[in-house]
């Protein structure tokens, strides 16, 4: 594998899922894989899990890394051709990538979407300039548009909890008070579709995602409806995706926190959250805290499917 963006880069899902669960039997099976190699994080946007995570992964596998966020301590980036830089930012990008190639082998990218220009966003504009100018295999730590490490997380957890071959799996949209990208659900929706899983997404009106990623999933505007038997459900805030409110809160709707009473809708469901996740807004104490929340097993799954990752790029070099 050469860079990862998207599902279709990790292939197979049964083979990808085999391969996690062989790491997490021993993560340090392979730990001479990376010797002598350097993985480069790029932080453009704060991170616990993926930067902690990711490391990780990458020492499992004997791998050396170095860390920068570019908005503490690097210089200010353009990232448009043709500004006269007279500005506030000394570097551009175009010069910053390929720089950052010569002292690595791998190069994790994290970039989200900037709600400037919708078609910069989709068009994973920073993500794509890595994987032009740095020289190296890019994967990214999530995007504009996708949030891959953590959708294999997801999918490594649903795959270690479920109770039946073809779970209902239930992603409801919940109220947040600032505009998030749709990222990890766009994500969530591309590899729960490239799954034979019952998958539904549920969310207020004005808040459809992209049809590129809704795919073959169904679609409600009733979250009752739709947690009715969910074996699943992940919760998740998204800004709006449709013109002229891309990139806005046009709700936040209390009525879509998921409680107590609406896990009571469900067959018994597991509740899960990429995190981090706005208590009494996403979903209430008492459900983050039960014995079904999946919340910790997730975040701890993280670790794994970068370690899948990193492995795969590490034995193509
Ligand atoms: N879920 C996730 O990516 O968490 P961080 O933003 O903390 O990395």
């Amino acid at each position: 594998m050469r860079n990862f963006t998207n599902v279709s880069d990790i292939g197979d899902l049964k083979a990808a899922v085999a391969e996690a669960m062989q790491v997490k039997a021993d993560r340090f099976a392979f730990s001479e894989l990376g010797r002598n190699r350097t993985l480069l994080m790029i932080f453009f946007n704060s991170s616990l899990r993926t930067r902690l995570s990711t490391q990780k992964a990458a020492m499992n596998l004997g791998m050396n890394t170095i860390v920068l966020d570019v908005n503490q301590g690097a210089w200010k980036l353009e990232t448009e051709r043709g500004v006269i830089m007279d500005g506030d930012k000394p570097e551009h990008l175009l010069e910053a990538v390929p720089v950052m190639g010569c002292y690595c082998d791998v190069i994790g990218v994290r970039s989200f979407a900037r709600f400037e220009n919708k078609a910069d966003d989709y068009g994973e504009k920073i993500l794509n300039q890595f994987i032009e100018h740095s020289g190296r295999p890019v994967f990214s730590m999530e995007a504009a548009t996708r949030h891959p490490l953590q959708s294999f997380a997801d999918l490594i957890t649903i795959e270690e909890y479920k109770t039946k071959e073809r779970p209902k799996v239930v992603m409801t949209w919940a109220p947040h008070p600032k505009s998030l990208p749709q990222a990890v659900p766009n994500s969530f929706a591309e590899w729960m579709n490239a799954t034979d899983y019952d998958f539904v997404i549920a969310n207020p009106e004005g808040y459809d995602l992209s049809p590129e990623f809704v795919g073959k999933a169904r679609v409600t505007h009733n979250q009752d409806e739709a947690l009715a038997g969910a074996d699943f459900v992940y919760a998740k805030n998204w800004s709006a995706f449709e013109d002229p409110n891309y990139g806005k809160v046009i709700s936040t709707d209390r009525s879509w926190t998921v409680t107590a009473e609406k896990m009571a809708l469900t067959d018994n469901a597991y509740f899960m959250h990429c995190l981090p996740v706005r208590r009494n807004m996403i979903v209430s104490d008492d459900v983050i805290e039960s014995p079904r929340s999946l919340v910790i097993p997730e975040a701890a799954n993280r670790e794994i499917s970068a370690q899948v990752v990193l492995k795969r790029i590490l034995e193509s070099l």
